[in-house]
């Protein structure tokens, strides 16, 4: 895509994705990052939910050196104070922690695909996405939601755009309430999807 200065009227998907988790996220509250890779994204969210010591961010990645490399991350860049409320899990995201209650959390994070420079086999895959969007849905509180970013321009990034999108059309609209951002004349670039969930 070319650069977001030659079109100043539009974001990048991230900015988006900033603006929907800057209007979510509270302090205190608990969010998981599915895909924490370099931890990025893990530190915008610390920076939004961890006050003192409220607040709770799961970081999960399959990969034991990402996981490394998202707590050097997070402690060069994070108060020791707020260091305890963060929660690293080294594991597939089908699966959540066992002792996160139903309708908790404020936000589950996806930045599908692999690491930018790093190894392309382990990426995320359609199977293990679909299952862990099944299992996302009832943690996620009333007026949360769930953001996912595709990259359609690797093939499983493609068939995982698909079924995100086939997966969100069928949520219930009195439930959910699913909106996917996607440029019409670059099909391969970055697509954003967000679902929030009614509030009560
Ligand atoms: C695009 S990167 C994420 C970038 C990250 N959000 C950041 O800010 O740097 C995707 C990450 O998903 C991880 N991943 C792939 N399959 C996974 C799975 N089944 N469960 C958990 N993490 C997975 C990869 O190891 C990789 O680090």
């Amino acid at each position: 895509m070319k650069s977001f200065s030659q079109f100043p009227l539009f974001q990048s998907h991230l900015d988006l994705a900033h603006h929907y988790w800057k209007k979510i996220v509270k302090p205190g509250d608990i969010v998981i990052d599915a895909t924490c890779g370099n931890g990025y994204d893990t530190l915008f969210l610390a920076q939004l939910l961890l006050e003192d010591e409220k607040g709770l961010l799961i970081a999960i990645d399959k990969q034991p050196e990402a996981i490394e490399a998202v707590k050097a991350r997070l402690a060069a860049q994070i108060s020791g104070r707020r260091l305890p409320c963060i929660r690293y899990e080294t594991r597939c995201h089908s699966r959540f922690p066992d002792d996160l209650d139903k309708e908790s959390v404020a936000l589950a994070v996806y930045n599908l695909g692999y690491l930018p420079g790093g190894d392309k086999t382990m990426t995320t895959m359609c199977p293990t996405t679909h299952q862990s969007l099944e299992a996302a849905l009832p943690l996620i509180q009333h007026g949360g939601a769930v953001s996912i970013t595709c990259y359609p321009g690797h093939s499983e990034g493609k068939r995982e755009e698909e079924m995100i999108i086939e997966f969100s059309s069928n949520l219930d609209p009195r439930i959910w309430s699913c909106c996917l951002h996607k440029w019409c004349n670059r099909r391969l670039s970055p697509s954003l999807l967000i679902c929030q969930k009614a509030e009560k």
